[in-house]
């Protein structure tokens, strides 16, 4: 077993009542390592991150967390655990302030008063914006500063693996940016990141892997440099057949 392999997915299938969503989802992302599931509207990225993260009940497949197999741990465990889901669309308490949308990330592990000081500093040494504006409700902060609060939130709890639904969403270009600024800060500090992304030329040149799911199944893989050569990523979006590219 390979302790360096932060999130070991295999088999994975998942979809709501009967009708599956995602099919065959095999996936690994490794220590400091930084990838990207792209696809379409539709392709079941979302899905894919509910069902890692246990959000939503699994078919098959297992899930091993930096070596140890997390496979029937709830959600709240899983989160325990070190998985860390941010999930689509700025999800903050718009009326409380920065700091207590901040502190509210460690709410689930039941923390100590100093860790609760602790882990706000690391936050604002990561990303002094944020102090700044500690005592102003989050939602007066740009879409781009309030998804850079919701990813300071979830590294609050240290996770093993921080995974990002769609963080460009409805920003303008130029937050798009600054979205990716924060994640370069983050990838920096060593945190294993995957990324679900729509914006595909910039996510690849963040990541160090890549994966294009295309209605529920991985149909490419590979390093930027293989995917852009190949091509599928752009087919992938215009909704043609591709056929599976295996670089095992
Ligand atoms: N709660 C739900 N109940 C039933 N079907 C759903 C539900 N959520 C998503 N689906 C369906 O599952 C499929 C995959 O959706 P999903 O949201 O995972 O895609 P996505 O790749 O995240 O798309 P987007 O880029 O629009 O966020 C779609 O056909 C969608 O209609
Ligand atoms: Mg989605």
């Amino acid at each position: 077993m390979n302790a360096d392999i932060m999130l070991d997915v295999e088999g994975l299938a998942a979809g709501y009542g009967r009708v599956p969503v995602i099919q065959d989802i095999s996936l690994k992302l490794r220590r400091g390592e930084a990838i990207a599931i792209l696809g379409a509207n539709g392709a079941g990225k979302s899905t894919m991150l509910r069902a890692i993260s246990a959000l939503l009940s699994r078919a098959a497949g297992t899930v091993r967390l930096a070596g140890d197999d997390v496979t029937g741990l709830s959600a709240e465990r899983l989160v325990a655990a070190g998985l860390s889901h941010v999930a689509e669309g700025r999800r903050l308490f718009r009326k409380l302030s920065v700091e207590q949308n901040l502190e509210l990330g460690l709410y689930a592990l039941n923390p100590p008063a100093e860790m609760i000081a602790e882990r706000r500093e690391e936050a604002y040494e990561l990303f002094p914006m944020l102090r700044q504006k500690a005592q102003q409700p989050a939602g007066s902060l740009s879409g781009g500063q309030q998804q850079m609060l919701c990813i300071a939130q979830a590294l609050t709890r240290h996770p093993k693996v921080i995974m990002l639904d769609e963080p460009s969403l409805g920003l303008a270009p130029i937050l798009v940016e600054e979205v990716f600024r924060t994640l370069e800060k983050v990838r920096r500090a060593g945190q294993a990141i995957l990324l679900v992304e729509q914006v595909v030329e910039r996510t690849l040149a963040f990541v160090d892997f890549a994966y294009v799911l295309q209605n529920g199944r991985i149909v490419s893989k590979g390093t930027p440099a293989e995917l852009a050569s190949a091509d599928v990523v752009r087919r992938a979006y215009l909704g043609e057949a591709v056929a599976v590219v295996d670089h095992a």
